[in-house]
């Protein structure tokens, strides 16, 4: 019988059980779950997405409201061109935030952070540089470029003293986008420390096209392999995307894998910050509950529940207060689906788009991983009909040590 703990994964000189917490964000994967990951002595994610609302939220600061205060006589109009963020406040917010959550860190494990591309604040290159530089800067373990093919982020940071010393990786769905962020990796000499694939099961944001279904996490690690291979590189790599069980874990591992990241059963533990009746709403959840749409102003595709109050809405742009998917010329893929409706004078809300920011914010979107309506199968109910919620201890215990052929 085989099982995940008869394994363990080496990033440099460090050696940790091979389960990866996937970033969640908006503050999904929050301080809270990460650290209890890491003191187990896994690798806890927390994502960088929104960070200085969600250092607002957590840690009583006011970078949003002061964010507020300066745009306010721009409310109601959408033109957000002049929205820009303070970059040396992005900076500071991000540093701030990560590096409480680095003081708080204890156990064998590590605390990474994830970092998206697709975050484009108003200034993609120069906002991604004060997120990247404050994470080094705080004094995280590892950063995971996200979301995007990341072909300058390495560049963007090559001068910092934690260049070398914090462990980088990349999210990558296919051996193509390896290889492209490999070639600019290699001009700054900063091979990465890892790679995880995420196949077409993940939850949030998927790195495939509609035909997302054609795609198997088995036929990715093995191209991915290959390409390490024909590179002469041997680079640990963490699979991602539909891994439910300890057995499903062991089985990537035994087809080469070195570890693994999950996300979607972490979602319903005690410590994750989504409020209870989400969770239950997770929990709930059937396989035909379970979509993938366009409503991603990213341009992503994204996996939810149909439930999701961001399903449809008319809400009005928050730029001035949040802003962070706004374009280098100051618009998002949300505004226009806004003026659109207001065009159209009719009462049918917005159907193809979703303000992504207010409604992570409100956790109002129930991003998830396909295999969600499972997630009944791994606990009980109470007496009210509820599920329980279990802590992440459990879950992370789960599979680590149930067993398989
Ligand atoms: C609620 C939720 C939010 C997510 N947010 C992000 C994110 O902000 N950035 C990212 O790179 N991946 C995100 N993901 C993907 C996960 O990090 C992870 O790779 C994937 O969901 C793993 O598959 P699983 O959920 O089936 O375990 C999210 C997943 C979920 C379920």
């Amino acid at each position: 019988m085989d099982k995940l703990d008869n394994y363990r994964l080496t990033l440099g000189k460090d050696l940790y059980i091979p389960i990866m917490l996937g970033g969640m964000g908006v503050n999904i994967s929050n301080a809270t779950l990460a650290l209890e990951i890491s003191r187990l002595g896994g690798i806890g994610h927390i994502s960088d997405a929104m960070l200085p609302t969600v250092c607002d939220r957590e840690l009583g600061t006011s970078y949003s409201k002061e964010k507020l205060n300066k745009y306010k006589y721009n409310v109601q109009n959408l033109d957000k061109s002049e929205i820009k963020f303070d970059l040396q406040e992005v900076y500071n917010a991000q540093k701030q935030y990560i590096s409480s959550v680095m003081e708080r860190k204890k156990g064998s494990g590590a605390i990474f952070v994830n970092v998206m591309e697709k975050l484009t604040m108003g200034d993609p290159i120069g906002s991604l540089k004060s997120r990247l530089d404050a994470a080094l800067d705080a004094g995280v373990d590892g950063i995971t470029l996200s979301a995007g093919v990341h072909m300058s982020s390495l560049g963007l940071i090559k001068d910092n003293k934690r260049f070398y010393d914090a462990k980088i990786g990349i999210i990558v769905s296919s051996d193509r986008a390896l290889k492209v962020f490999l070639r600019s990796a290699k001009r700054v000499n900063r091979i990465p420390d890892y790679i995880v694939i995420e196949g077409p099961l993940a939850g949030g944001h998927l790195g495939f096209g509609e035909d997302y279904k054609e795609y198997k996490l088995e036929s990715i690690l093995e191209d991915v392999k290959n390409l390490l291979q024909l590179e002469g590189l041997q680079i640990p790599i963490i699979v991602a995307g539909g891994i439910f069980t300890g057995s499903d874990a062991t089985k990537f591992i035994q087809l080469g894998a070195n570890a693994v990241q999950v996300a979607t059963r972490f979602v319903v533990s005690k410590e994750c910050a989504l409020p209870d009746n989400v969770k239950q709403k997770y929990f709930k959840a059937e396989k035909e509950d379970i979509v993938v749409n366009k409503l991603s102003p990213t341009g992503y595709l994204m996996r939810m529940l149909k439930s999701s109050p961001c399903m449809s809405g008319t809400l009005i742009p928050q730029c001035e207060l949040f802003g962070y998917m706004l374009s280098k010329e100051g618009t998002c893929q949300y505004i226009e689906a806004y003026k659109k409706y207001l065009e159209k004078k009719s009462n049918e809300p917005i159907s193809d788009k979703m303000c992504i920011c207010t409604h992570f914010y409100n956790n109002t979107c129930y991003t998830c991983g396909e295999n969600a309506y499972r997630l009944k199968e791994t606990t009980s109910k109470n007496d009210d009909g509820t599920y329980k919620i279990l802590n992440a201890k459990d879950i992370f215990n789960d599979y680590l040590y149930s067993a398989s052929e």
